[in-house]
């Protein structure tokens, strides 16, 4: 017999795109992936030096971080982010994404009243699931012109129910900057914590780096990864600060579940956290792929905004589906054919390129794209040359 109490999981996002995948594959050269963001550079020489010396091998790590880690974090958050905090108030995390998708759940079991998580309408996907892994509700805040949570749209029942909100600046996949200030007076109204997820925070391009500890640290958890800022997305190691009380208990429960970034990562972690000079190569590496991929939809005829933050271009795609409608009619559509998807195969089948569909982060995502700028020059060069030759 059917239960339909039963938790069913999604499909995982990015599996929905091997068809597509296959049709880019097929280019000599093969697909130029730019689906998932997962950075194509090193992480820099004193890192995995670092790593390979720590000594730490045989013993167990620290769950909430050892001191060198935990007094890195705190140097760089006032280095480059000018909030103030003490070691005490940082814990390590096994990357970003496993703390986002499993806070929710301690959240709850510490306030068993409420049950519901606040997450932008247009976002890294994992808030939500975080929130359904925890038995909790997952409520979408919806966004306004300018990809900001209208938080004047959230129902008072929700506010009530929620344990959090997360807002992420700057945003995957909009590249929007959050107004930060307004969440945060939001959550403090309504007793809600704000889980700020800043992971993309070094590569802020308008105006100056935003966290949401620079408006105090009550009621707020900033979340951050080495996985981006430095390429260390293998290695896995981020880390959480704010709110004493709230890290303390994080830290606490953390613990009891064997959450531990192994001692050689802590090591390397901290090793990348004290130096910056890497970090400004990669900024270099992002904004000069970001230009060139704009160039590269700008000559097919397509409007781009660059983002002002976070390695991403969010493309409307819907003019350019029906401009090249022809091309696309000659498909099989085993997908829905919606028009991001759409134009996932169009630029598949004649560029090789691999972009992910913006339903992927909401259903206000419908008829855009994302595409990540994890991919050196010369292989974006090669989109071009090939979408040209095919579409002009
Ligand atoms: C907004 C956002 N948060 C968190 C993560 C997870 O990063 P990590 O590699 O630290 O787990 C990602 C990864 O793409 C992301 O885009």
């Amino acid at each position: 017999m059917k239960d339909d109490t039963r938790f069913v999981l999604p499909r995982y996002p990015y599996d929905l795109l091997d068809e597509v995948r296959q049709l880019a594959d097929a280019h000599e050269g093969g697909v130029v992936d730019l689906s998932v963001g997962t950075p194509c550079d090193p992480p820099p020489a004193c890192v995995l030096e670092a790593m390979c010396k720590s000594g730490t091998e045989h013993s167990y790590p620290s769950s909430v971080g050892n001191k060198a880690y935990r007094e890195a974090a705190a140097e760089w958050l006032y280095r480059r982010l000018g909030v103030a905090l003490s070691p005490e108030h940082i814990g390590a995390c096994i990357g970003a994404k496993e703390f986002v998708a499993t806070t929710p759940q301690w959240l709850r079991l510490h306030d068993p009243g409420k049950d519901t998580i606040l997450y932008p309408a247009l976002s890294y996907p994992t808030y939500a699931m975080g929130a359904l892994l925890a038995g909790c509700r997952a409520v979408p805040v919806p966004l306004d012109s300018s990809f900001n949570m209208e938080l004047e749209a959230i129902e008072a029942s929700d506010a009530r129910r929620a344990l959090a909100i997360w807002v992420n600046t700057p945003s995957n996949p909009t590249g929007a900057i959050a107004d930060l200030k307004s969440v945060i007076e939001w959550g403090r109204q309504w007793g809600v914590t704000v889980l700020s997820d800043e992971c993309y925070v070094e590569f802020t391009w308008e105006g100056s780096r935003q966290s949401a500890l620079q408006f105090g640290s009550d009621g707020v958890i900033s979340l951050h990864s080495l996985s981006k800022r430095s390429n260390m997305a293998g290695m896995r190691a981020g880390f959480y600060a704010g709110d004493p009380d709230l890290v303390s208990y994080l830290s606490e429960v953390r613990k009891h579940a064997g959450f531990m970034v192994p001692g050689p990562v802590q090591v390397a972690a901290t090793a990348a956290l004290l130096d910056n000079e890497h970090v400004d190569v990669q900024r270099q590496r992002y904004l000069e792929r970001l230009q060139l991929c704009r160039q590269l939809f700008v000559d097919l005829g397509m409007d781009v905004v660059l983002p002002a933050g976070g390695f991403y271009i969010w493309l409307g795609v819907e003019e350019a589906i029906s401009r090249w409608h022809e091309f696309l009619d000659k498909f099989d559509w085993d997908q829905p054919k919606t028009s991001s998807f759409a134009f996932c195969y169009l630029l598949a089948s004649a560029g090789g390129a691999l972009v992910s569909p913006g339903e992927f982060y909401g259903a206000l995502g419908e008829g855009y794209v994302r595409i990540a700028m994890v991919q050196p020059l010369e292989r974006l060069q090669v989109i071009a040359e090939r979408l040209k030759s095919q579409l002009i």
